[in-house]
């Protein structure tokens, strides 16, 4: 689709182990367009952050193995693009902003001279010009300060202001996407919820696409335009994110939501979905949720739905959703 930015058509990954094969990512189709912010959501496990290796073609292979029948970033073709102009792609068109930003910053270097080689790297500035663009960086993302705190190591700064140095970082050279795997699960509540409007405000100021990775719902209630609900490495189920939490279809979707505290609940009583995500090498015939699900019955057991719904609309995959995707009001 031409307003496509992202484009993931059945990507797998698998990982073969001694006892068997760990299948993460199931053939999971993705579209993010222009401007546009998804979100990829599910429980410990369910294989977002795989994923998201994969698509930035971070994971080792071996051990992982990847397949995609199509990968795409705007008019740039990554299907089988080999690893090292994939680096480039990464450092120019993509950048991923990790949960960790004490790993993913370089310790012995100040957090202004790791912004400054992004701006050397991608533009013919001098040195004084790439600082002067490093200081409005770090402006953008409200580092106070930001002249001297630019002189900082990362360890000299509070785990917020690191993050706010990797999302600086991230948009220094204007990528196509940013991919965010739980950018804000290591921070303080209040903390996290200035983080998130960094980069919420980053992203609509330069009109980047990004796919947001978190298992917390309430993060995607004010960041993503649409969600992508993942469990045991399959995409089941796919919505505005308004008409998500207006109407889930998927039971697991019902659950999440409904395991999300919230203070002015008229709907439903806290409630947690019973058991767990099952064991990567022993997911359940059928349905891989029946298990854990309070419409479930024999077809649901025999045989694994499909995601159905419009191309590019709401889809679920369920034999008994909620209701169906067509019947939805959008
Ligand atoms: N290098 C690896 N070797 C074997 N299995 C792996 C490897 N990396 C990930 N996995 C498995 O792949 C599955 C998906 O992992 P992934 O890290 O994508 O989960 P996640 O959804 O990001 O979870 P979390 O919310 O905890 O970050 C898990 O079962 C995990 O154990
Ligand atoms: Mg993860």
């Amino acid at each position: 689709m031409a307003d496509t930015v992202l484009g993931v058509r059945n990507l797998k990954v698998a990982f073969p182990c001694p006892g068997g094969v760990i299948r993460a990512v199931e053939g999971i189709d993705l579209d993010i367009h222009r401007g546009e912010c998804a979100a990829l959501v599910g429980e410990s496990g369910c294989g977002k952050s795989v994923s998201a290796q994969a698509i930035m073609k971070l994971l080792n292979t071996p051990p992982a193995v990847c397949r995609v029948d199509k990968l795409w970033l705007d008019d740039l073709d990554l299907t089988h693009l080999p690893d090292r102009q994939m680096e480039r792609i990464r450092g120019k068109h993509m950048a991923m902003i990790f949960q960790d930003a004490m790993t993913a910053l370089n310790p012995v270097l100040t957090v202004g001279k790791q912004i400054d080689e992004i701006y050397l790297r991608h533009s013919r500035l001098s040195r004084r010009e790439a600082r002067q663009r490093t200081i409005e960086a770090l402006e953008l993302v409200e580092v106070p300060e930001a002249r001297s705190r630019a002189n900082s190591y990362p360890h000299q700064l509070s785990g917020g202001m690191r993050q706010r140095v990797l999302i600086a970082l991230a948009f220094a050279c204007v990528p196509k996407l940013i991919i965010a795997d739980e950018p804000t699960t290591a921070l303080d509540v209040t903390i996290q919820a200035q983080v998130l409007d960094v980069l919420k405000n980053m992203q609509l100021v330069h009109r980047v696409s990004a796919l947001l990775i978190t298992h917390d719902l309430s993060v995607v209630a004010n960041m993503a335009d649409t969600v992508y609900v993942m469990y045991a490495g399959k995409i089941v189920e796919r919505a505005a994110m308004q008409e998500l939490f207006l109407e889930p279809l998927h039971p697991y979707t019902h659950g999440l939501l409904a395991s999300v505290p919230r203070i002015s609940d008229e709907r439903q009583p806290f409630v947690q979905i019973p058991d767990a995500v099952p064991h990567p090498m022993r997911k359940p015939a059928g349905c891989y949720f029946h298990p854990r699900c309070p419409r479930s019955n024999d077809p649901c057991r025999q045989r694994m739905p499909r995601l159905e719904g419009p191309d590019d609309g709401r889809a679920v995959r369920c034999w008994h959703p909620l209701r169906q995707p067509h019947e939805v009001r959008s």
